[in-house]
């Protein structure tokens, strides 16, 4: 049921993509949705452009004759659509549960509008009960853990198949277990400082809409 969500958001926001439009596609589950989809529509003549948000993303760009584009060669990207791991009233989110936060920063704050694609358990009340994740470069990760622990947060080193999680800019994901005392918003900033965090899984409301797929239908929000 929840795979059926996640792709009635996705292809809802399909209806949103015109021809000539340079892309940012986002990664994770959702948007794998989209990008087949696309991929069905530039077979059928949709004239598209996109630069992707990970490797992964890319892969499957890729896979379904999705044209790419090096984001160094980008000059403006029209629309950016990506999915969420958790978003509040005020549309402040959490990503990065796929490790792609990075890319997905810079490319949702660069886009000209950014849509947010997902399924209604994505719809929290407050965000502090989801753990935060950080980019963080590998040398010295232990001092940088140490500070991030000094802000209250319990830091959980990523890992895959027993091994560490390395991200597509070659840095290790922390995972922060926050407490409902804490307003991420101002937590992102402090950690913002820290030396040795490349970025964190806050998105503050970029987007102009959500497209969230629930039980009852597809809603969409802006
Ligand atoms: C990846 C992300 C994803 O957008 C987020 O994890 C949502 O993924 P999914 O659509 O699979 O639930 O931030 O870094």
């Amino acid at each position: 049921m929840t795979e059926e969500l996640k792709k009635a958001a996705a292809l809802k926001a399909a209806e949103e993509i015109r021809s000539g439009m340079m892309l940012g596609l986002g990664t994770g589950s959702t948007v794998y949705y989209l990008v087949q989809h696309l991929g069905d529509l530039a077979a059928a003549g949709l004239q598209i452009h996109a630069t992707a948000t990970s490797r992964a993303t890319e892969d499957l760009a890729r896979q379904n004759g999705i044209p790419l584009v090096d984001i160094a060669k980008v000059r403006e990207i029209d629309l950016a659509i990506d999915g969420v791991d958790a978003i509040d009233p005020a549309y402040q989110a959490v990503k990065g549960g796929g490790g792609a936060l990075f890319r997905e920063k810079v490319i949702a704050t660069r886009a000209k509008r950014v849509i947010w694609i997902m399924d209604e358990r994505k719809l929290m009340p407050h965000l502090s009960h989801v753990p935060l994740p950080v980019e963080t470069a590998p040398f010295g990760y232990h001092f940088t853990e140490k500070k991030i622990k000094d802000l209250g947060f319990i830091p959980e080193l990523r890992t895959r198949d027993g091994e560490i999680f390395i991200t597509d800019n070659g840095n290790y994901i922390l995972d922060l277990a926050g407490n409902a005392d804490m307003d991420y918003r101002i937590m992102a900033h402090k950690l913002k400082e820290i030396t040795g965090i490349l970025e964190t899984g806050f998105f503050s409301p970029i987007c102009e809409k959500i497209i969230v797929g629930t039980k009852n239908g597809v809603i969409v929000k802006t």
